[in-house]
């Protein structure tokens, strides 16, 4: 079956397509945040409507937080497994938005039309690609060209607390001889990629505890230990000289990158300057001697996401607080294991804290790193594919975020997982005034209707 009406339906279904996606990113589904419980239950129905109206037996499924939405479709071929997530993160600061974040716009700017709002590319708008795809195939050809599952989970943003469980208890019911993941990017804005590999991620909250109660910093200055203090120097203690992470052991099972996919990266001509000058930024902050791209595709991290303590509103004030806070966080890449490297780090820093003061961890979420195997035929037909869409030649590439469910996938399913996604630099994920080109939208959902159809051939 030829590929290119289904590209036409495509093509004139573009602005019904919009406004199906904007209906899904008016949902607020925040899975973080105990107040959009609702609203994730809603998108969740949202979808397994649209699913089952295309065709697909789909279902909302409970866990014990938000629900997972499973759909099927009988096929010929192979079996793929698509995944995505419908929850978004949450949007504060909204004083930094130019609009409502759940009042999603089609907006032009200097570098075309975009898409405004939260969810529109993590993962929104990346997940409808793959449903629009699916629903052109269906809407031209009377059926997909492979046997389809559907997978969209609601707590990605939160940690996937429900997804291991979940997944063991219907490991039949989701194994298949593939699985696809709409959440990554681009490699640049013209060049489509294939993610091979994704850091894992660890985090840590700390709370470090002097005195009773907030004190007089005048009064008791000098005499009584500041948490603040002890907690900076913690910090400051993280990173050495070089920019090597200094937590014992923190290095153990991070290779070095092999010969061939450094030539491969080095062929790739990333250019830093240009990644850093976009945020105001010149001087990479990774280990000396590293390259840009080790930095962010196979070097492990340590950052503060947070840190507070004292006072912090407006004008002054000369408080010595009693506790002072900061979450840390860790890119994991290799065989890095976050629980070791949890235990160490809690060691590494209690030796640090004056012995009248106290610290207390709290853990967030862990998953290790996890690097796919190429060898799988969806390799070679997604680039195929995504080189055809494109007009250039697709790249095989790292990725620094964590998608902790591409390794589940092969530890608990054994089944291996294409990432393809569609994403900008730019699209401001996470951030206030997220974004979708629209571009990004149109092509991505071409590229999975050929992806599609090649698996099938
Ligand atoms: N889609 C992102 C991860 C991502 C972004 C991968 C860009 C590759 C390129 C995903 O939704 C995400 O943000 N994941 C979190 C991890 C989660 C456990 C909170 C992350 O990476 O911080
Ligand atoms: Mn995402």
């Amino acid at each position: 079956m030829s590929v290119a009406p289904v590209l036409a339906r495509i093509d004139q279904d573009l602005d019904a397509a919009l406004d199906r996606l904007f209906d899904l990113l008016r949902i607020p589904s925040i899975s973080t945040d105990p107040a959009y419980k609702e609203d994730c239950a809603k998108a969740a129905d949202w979808l397994v409507a649209d699913l089952a109206s295309m065709g697909f037996e789909a279902s909302k499924r409970p866990t014990p937080g938000h629900s997972m939405v499973v759909a099927h479709y009988e096929g010929p071929g192979p079996h793929v497994l698509f995944y995505g997530h419908y929850d978004v993160q949450p949007v504060d600061p909204l004083e930094l938005w130019d609009r409502d974040p759940f009042d999603p716009e089609l907006q032009d700017t200097p570098k075309g039309k975009v898409i405004r709002g939260r969810g529109t590319a993590d993962d929104k708008g990346q997940l409808m690609t793959f449903v629009e795809a699916c629903r052109a195939w269906i809407a031209e050809t009377g059926s997909l060209p492979c046997k389809v599952t559907i997978f969209l989970e609601g707590e990605e943003e939160s940690g996937s607390p429900s997804l291991v469980p979940y997944m063991k208890e219907n490991a039949e019911e989701l194994t298949a001889d593939v699985a696809l993941i709409c959440d990554t990017g681009l490699y640049d804005d013209k060049v489509p990629a294939i993610t091979t590999q994704l850091r894992g991620l660890l985090g840590e909250e700390i709370t470090v505890t002097g005195p009773s109660k907030d004190l007089h910093s005048g009064m008791f200055g000098g005499l009584a230990m500041n948490p603040a203090r002890v907690l900076a120097k913690i910090v400051a203690s993280l990173h050495d000289e070089n920019g090597r992470v200094t937590v014992p052991g923190f290095y153990d099972g991070v290779p070095e990158l092999s010969p061939e996919l450094k030539a491969q990266w080095d062929g790739l001509g990333f250019d830093a300057d240009k990644f850093l000058g976009e945020v105001g930024l010149s001087i990479p902050a990774g280990e000396k001697g590293r390259t840009p791209l080790e930095m962010l595709w196979s070097q492990p991290t340590c950052e503060v996401n947070g840190i507070w303590g004292g006072y912090t509103g407006a004008g002054f004030k000369t408080v010595l607080p009693s506790k002072a806070h900061a979450k840390i966080s860790f890119r994991l890449v290799g065989t890095q294991d976050p629980h070791k490297l949890r235990e160490s780090f809690r060691d590494y820093v209690s030796a640090m804290v004056p012995a009248d003061c106290k610290i207390e961890f709290k853990g967030h979420g862990n998953s290790p790193a996890s690097m796919m195997e190429i060898s799988h035929p969806v390799f070679e037909k997604g680039r195929q594919a995504l080189t055809e869409e494109w007009g250039t030649e697709a790249a095989f590439v790292g990725a620094g975020g964590s998608i902790p469910i591409a390794g589940y996938f092969k530890t608990y399913l054994g089944m291996d997982s294409a990432l393809i996604g569609f994403g900008r630099d730019d699209d401001q994920i996470h951030s206030p005034n997220e974004k979708y080109d629209l571009e990004c939208f149109h092509k991505g959902t071409r590229s999975w209707a050929r992806i599609l159809g090649e698996m099938g051939s």
